[in-house]
């Protein structure tokens, strides 16, 4: 039976937590299905959240897009962050354009000049931040817990969806008339960087598609990473 309606009751319940107690916080999206649920409820609702995007410089043009949809469907802006232009040429120098597909050293080290530090000027000053994952998404998510202490950013991180399933991503979308990512409709359901996303095949995993060449334990970016570990460090108390 799905508990589409209990999740979504957790999920504003979480959110309102947030703004009760955890003012400035900000909204990392990734533009994707599940970033687009908490968009809705944070934008329609009216929420003191600031919603914001790692513009990588390597995003489809279809999930750049999306920066648009957003301000037709709700009248609002959400932050742009770009990496430093030094530190991508840098790169392109020693490892090349797409250096990443030689080791995984060499695209954790693309993810972080183009993710993970932009995360962290994203996230100065705020004293929480919230994400989009879920602990169905993949076996390094399992664990997830709705609220953690963010020990690389010394900030609160929520993750009010980690409760939800894809089915239950798609009833909200669907039921709201909530707009969403093209590629979402052909076989992309995780949507990463261009050169490193590829559609899945019928009964793949639905990350089997990111950075597709690497084995299962390295697939993440380093955003929800502490010194190159999964951290989970406090869960949420009774709300
Ligand atoms: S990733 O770590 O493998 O890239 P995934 O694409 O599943 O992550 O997204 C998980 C969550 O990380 C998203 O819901 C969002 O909160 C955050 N995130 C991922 N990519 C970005 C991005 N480019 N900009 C902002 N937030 C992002
Ligand atoms: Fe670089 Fe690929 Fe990581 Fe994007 S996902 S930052 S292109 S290695």
């Amino acid at each position: 039976m799905s508990n589409f309606h209990a999740n979504l009751a957790l999920t504003k319940t979480v959110l309102n937590h947030i703004t009760d107690s955890y003012l400035p916080a900000v909204f990392a999206s990734s533009l994707a299905a599940e970033d687009m649920v908490l968009t809705d409820l944070i934008l329609k609702g009216q929420l003191p959240i600031s919603i914001f995007t790692l513009d990588t410089g390597r995003l489809h043009t279809e999930t750049l897009e999306m920066v648009a949809r957003i301000r037709e469907t709700y009248g609002a802006d959400i932050s742009v962050y770009a990496p430093s232009a030094e530190s991508v040429s840098a790169y392109i120098r020693q490892h090349g354009m797409n250096g990443f597909y030689d080791s995984v050293d060499a695209r954790k080290e693309c993810c972080r000049i183009r993710k993970v530090l932009p995360l962290q000027r994203a996230l100065t000053g705020s004293k929480a931040w919230i994400t989009g994952q879920r602990r169905l998404q993949a076996a390094t998510r399992a664990e997830l817990a709705v609220q953690e202490f963010d020990t690389a950013h010394g900030i609160a991180k929520f993750n009010p969806l980690a409760d939800w399933s894809a089915e239950d991503i798609w009833q909200y979308l669907r039921t709201n008339s909530v707009p969403y990512n093209p590629l979402h409709d052909h076989g992309y359901p995780s949507i990463g960087c261009e050169p490193c996303t590829r559609a899945i095949q019928p009964g793949e995993s639905i990350r089997a598609g990111r950075w597709w060449w690497e084995e299962p334990g390295t697939k993440e970016c380093g955003l929800h990473l502490v010194d190159g570990k999964l951290v989970r460090t406090r869960h949420m108390k009774q709300l």
